[in-house]
């Protein structure tokens, strides 16, 4: 990781920053393998903050609905994809450590069974993984946080899986 993103702070000085209310949304914090307290800029300060999340949101249902090589999730979604833009969005603010605006309005994603209902294999997750990863490139997002989302994204896809292909 690059030394830019890593603020190493004394104690005084964390905690400091820890109370102020700008910290909670842009840094996370943890030790490292020294025990060094360490805060890392969110994937959500990264990315570029609200503005980028409900582009990559927008630009990830346009695709979707737009390229035949998505058509398998396309039509697993309702034909107004109004709602499932405005709750990726607002799931994906939380999940990179921006505002929890997903679970403010419905409570704990609970997102395996919210995916239930759909019969999700390989092919399914990896053509929503294509889908968000040419999403990505069209907004430009850098390529070390593209490859480093693209491994949380496909653990979260994966886990989505309720069918064997
Ligand atoms: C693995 C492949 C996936 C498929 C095929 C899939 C498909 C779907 C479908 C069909 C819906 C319902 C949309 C509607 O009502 O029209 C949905 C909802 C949703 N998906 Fe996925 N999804 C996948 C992976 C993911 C991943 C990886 C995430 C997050 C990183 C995600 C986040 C969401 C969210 C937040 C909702 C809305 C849940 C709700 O409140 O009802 N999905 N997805």
């Amino acid at each position: 990781m690059a030394s830019h993103r890593l603020i190493l702070l004394c104690p005084e000085l964390r905690r400091f920053a820890e109370t102020t209310r700008y910290n909670y949304h842009f840094f996370a914090s943890g030790k490292n393998a020294m025990g060094v307290n360490l805060m890392m800029e969110t994937h959500y300060v990264r990315l570029g903050g609200d503005e980028i999340v409900r582009k990559l949101a927008d630009r990830f249902y346009d695709l979707m609905h737009l390229d035949p090589d998505f058509h398998g999730v396309r039509k697993l979604h309702s034909p107004d994809l109004t709602g499932s833009r405005n709750k990726l969005y607002w799931f994906l603010s939380g999940w990179l450590g921006g505002p929890p605006l997903y679970t403010d309005r419905f409570g704990h994603p609970a997102l395996r069974r919210r995916h239930l209902p759909f019969a999700i294999g390989m092919i399914e997750r990896d053509q929503w993984m294509a889908c968000m990863e040419r999403a990505m490139e069209d907004l430009g997002v850098e390529v070390t946080l593209k490859t480093e989302l693209i491994a949380a994204f496909f653990k979260t896809a994966d886990f989505m899986r309720n069918k064997t292909d």
